[in-house]
């Protein structure tokens, strides 16, 4: 249980808005992930995009993760945290020629690519730079992930990776660049993926196309199926399925591929551990319902307004009867709200509010918008 009377009191001390971490979820997280992963012979990349918080980062490190990142900024800050480049994979639609040149430079294990043109350039920078890049095809496998339509990935109708039908002429391009070693496939269907059944659906897909590969003679040693384990934004305290998700994989993929496949989890390795800790401004009547506007916004949890996306929404100091309230944050936008007519114990200028499961796009999507400032951090280990 994350918010006992003793941390609340403690967290009470320091001035809000602030992302709290417990850090013995995020450790419970992480060595279920890892266990469940690695004893399937599975490899996991941490997509530090849902979080680069460097405590995080250093502590998920430690834990044998690779990185997957997808700017030349992401690439550096794993390493300085102890990630190592040759667990360090660089994916992204748009990669800039300097953001190319310093994974190259760096010596990251491979580059997602997504069309021809990015190979082409890929291939120019490391005949400049006397480098052989590493290259896995990021194909998208037309899968429909069942999730919110802004965050799926797989399908044809967006941007991201090779279409199917377009592989013939990426491997006979590919084929004369000289400076581009094939290194595997990358698939990503999507992300808070709740319906395993994408998933079975995907592996299909991988088996077919790994076969299309080895049929001319190309050996995809990485079989990158990408992330998106979606977590119960309902129940807080529930760590998301890894145990059933791994299974998928390991009963679905054909055997003589199992052991090069890897992973790219961000939302499920982080998610649960972070609260985003709030104080109520002020409790003011609207026209048809109370609403609470809270020191935190969008600056800091952009999810609600962005997806009208969930999160459970506590008050930690109030043990009044309960009313409904429309919760809302403090910046110039109607979107600003993080829920409407949610049941709250009777709520006070001056309550602690926690807005659950923001570790994961919480702190990394905060802004500066209003000229705000960014939310700090704190960590149950040290408060
Ligand atoms: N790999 C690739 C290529 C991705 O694009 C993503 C997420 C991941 C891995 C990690 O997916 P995860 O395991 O975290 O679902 N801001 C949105 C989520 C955007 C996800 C973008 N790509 C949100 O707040 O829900």
């Amino acid at each position: 249980m994350t918010f006992t009377k003793e941390i609340t009191n403690r967290l009470r001390n320091h001035r809000t808005p602030f992302y709290y971490y417990d850090m013995d979820i995020l450790r419970e997280t992480l060595t279920i992930a890892s266990r469940e992963a690695s004893s399937r012979g599975f490899t996991v990349h941490y997509a530090l995009k849902a979080n680069f918080n460097p405590v995080i980062m250093k502590t998920i490190a430690e834990y044998g993760f690779g990185a997957d990142c997808v700017s030349g900024n992401e690439i550096e800050h794993a390493l300085n945290c102890g990630f190592q480049p040759g667990d360090t994979v660089f994916a992204g639609v748009g990669k800039s020629d300097q953001e190319i040149e310093t994974g190259l430079r760096l010596g990251i294990k491979c580059f997602n690519c997504e069309s021809i043109a990015e190979l082409k350039v890929i291939d120019e920078i490391a005949a400049r730079m006397g480098k052989k890049a590493p290259v896995a095809l990021r194909i998208n496998p037309n899968i429909e992930a069942h999730t919110i339509r802004h965050i799926t990935t797989g399908t044809d109708e967006n941007k991201f990776g090779i279409r199917i039908p377009e592989l013939e002429e990426v491997v006979t391009v590919m084929s004369g660049l000289h400076n581009i070693v094939f290194r595997g496939i990358h698939f990503h269907i999507g992300s808070q993926i709740t319906d395993l059944n994408p998933y079975r659906n995907l592996c299909t897909r991988v088996n077919e196309i790994y076969d299309w590969f080895t049929d001319r003679g190309l050996e995809p040693e990485v079989i990158n199926v990408g992330g998106g384990l979606g977590i119960n934004y309902n129940e807080p305290e529930t760590l998301p399925p890894f145990e059933q998700y791994f299974n998928v994989f390991s009963t679905h993929l054909d055997r003589k591929i199992r052991s090069s496949i890897s992973f790219e989890l961000g939302r499920s390795l982080t998610a649960s551990c972070g609260s985003l800790i709030s104080s109520v401004l002020f409790v003011k009547e609207g026209a048809s319902e109370t609403f609470v506007i809270l020191d935190a916004g969008m600056t800091e949890l952009l999810r609600p307004a962005l997806y009208h996306a969930f999160h459970l929404i506590e008050n930690l100091t109030s043990e009044l009867p309960v009313k409904k309230y429309t919760v809302a944050g403090p910046v110039c936008e109607t979107t600003d709200t993080f829920g409407k007519f949610i049941s709250l114990p009777e709520t006070q200028r001056g309550d602690i509010i926690a807005i659950r499961s923001a570790g994961a796009y919480g702190e990394a999507m905060a802004s500066r918008y209003n000229l705000r400032s960014l939310p700090g951090s704190l960590y149950s280990d040290s408060i």
